[in-house]
């Protein structure tokens, strides 16, 4: 549960089964004659058309390609993807061992539409292209092209709908609507102009989370602190607290894979695999340090705690001492 207002019964298992139906379908696609049921390492037989941003293909439909801007093997490439199903010309998941990235069903798309229309089309226009009727431009960006992913994380983690127009940044904050209604919206707005990424499942059982640690040090400390504590960045903008048990798994992904705001997008240089080890180590030690040896003390790391015993044990010490020498 990402925020106590989304644990409902149903939205629990709402998602679940609407993975386990893309899942089905998926296998189904095995089936249909003509329906690349993404054979990995060969040519894309059913490849159409190739533009500099849209892939064309019969199996696939035409997908927006502006995100991902490299050819790395399973890092966040549908048609590098070493496992992709797609199904009468709509792209249902893809990915790899390490993370499964998968669209909203097409049922979704309606619900989404209406509770666009309702909550968010007063910022971003009717067509979610940052257009009012009138021909103006709105307050919020123009979100065709986007992904699912990048609509679901701003959703899931509370920052849309925006309350605070005039903020450098939108925060996190509780999520008003459901891990479904999120899923709904992402389901719509990817309608309109078909992208990647999809909403990404990491698989963590094999995950490396000392490897992990490595790449945090390297890839996101710089901005989030070493402990993940997060700081403040230029303009008034800042890197939240990664420690924040409710920033989920999945948002982690969805957070490298798309780059929101001032982060940077991690595509090329990550793969499924590595940012599977980043989030194992964020969702796993940094969110529940064990303190192993002794007590946290507000985390500032061991050599400090050596320190504070060093402090206590000989000013304990000296205290004795001058004790023993008061009574001779
Ligand atoms: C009060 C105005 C407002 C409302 C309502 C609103 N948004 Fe936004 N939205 C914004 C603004 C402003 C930004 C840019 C914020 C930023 O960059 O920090 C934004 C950014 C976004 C982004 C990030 C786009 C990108 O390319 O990074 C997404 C996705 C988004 N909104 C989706 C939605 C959805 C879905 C809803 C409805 C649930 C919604 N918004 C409601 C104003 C709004
Ligand atoms: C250049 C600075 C920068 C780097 C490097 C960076 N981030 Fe971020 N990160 C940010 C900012 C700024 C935000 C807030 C964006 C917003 O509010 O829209 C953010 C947000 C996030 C969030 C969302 C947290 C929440 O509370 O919803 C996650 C998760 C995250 N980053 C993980 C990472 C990981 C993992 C890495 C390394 C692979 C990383 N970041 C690297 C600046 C950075």
């Amino acid at each position: 549960m990402r925020t106590p207002t989304r644990g409902t019964f149903k939205s629990q298992f709402l998602l679940p089964a609407g993975l386990l139906v893309v899942a089905v379908m998926a296998s189904f696609a095995m089936f249909i004659p003509g329906a690349d049921a993404g054979a990995s390492g060969r040519a894309d037989a059913t490849q159409v058309s190739t533009s500099a941003t849209h892939v064309t293909t019969r199996a696939c439909g035409t997908i927006n390609l502006k995100g991902v801007t490299n050819s790395t093997r399973n890092a966040g490439n549908p048609f590098n993807s070493s496992n992709r199903f797609c199904l009468n010309g709509h792209l249902i998941s893809y990915g790899s061992r390490a993370i499964t990235y998968a669209n909203p069903p097409q049922s979704f798309i309606s619900a989404g539409q209406l509770l666009f229309a309702q909550t968010c089309s007063s910022c971003h226009g009717n067509d979610a292209n940052g257009v009012n009727p009138d021909g103006t431009a709105t307050i919020g960006p123009n979100l065709q092209g986007v992904g699912a992913a990048t609509v679901d994380f701003w959703v899931s983690t509370g920052r849309m709908p925006a309350t605070d127009v005039k903020a450098v940044e939108a925060e996190r904050k509780a999520s008003r609507l459901t891990p479904l209604q999120a899923l709904e919206l992402a389901a719509w707005v990817n309608s309109l102009d078909p992208s990647v990424p999809a909403v990404p499942y990491p698989h963590l059982a094999t995950a490396d989370q000392s490897a992990g640690q490595d790449l945090f040090s390297l890839n996101c400390a710089a901005c989030h602190t070493i402990e993940g504590s997060g700081d403040a960045l230029a303009f008034g903008t800042n890197a939240p607290s990664l420690q924040n048990r409710s920033v989920t798994a999945q948002q982690v992904v969805e957070a490298m894979r798309t780059g929101p705001a001032n982060m940077p997008r991690f595509s090329g240089n990550l793969t499924d695999a590595q940012v599977a080890d980043i989030v194992s180590y964020v969702t796993g030690r940094l969110q529940h340090p064990d303190n192993a040896g002794g007590v946290g003390l507000g985390g500032v790391g061991p050599v400090a705690e050596g320190f504070v015993a060093l402090l206590i044990g000989v000013g304990g010490l000296v205290l004795i001492c001058f004790w023993i020498g008061e009574r001779s």
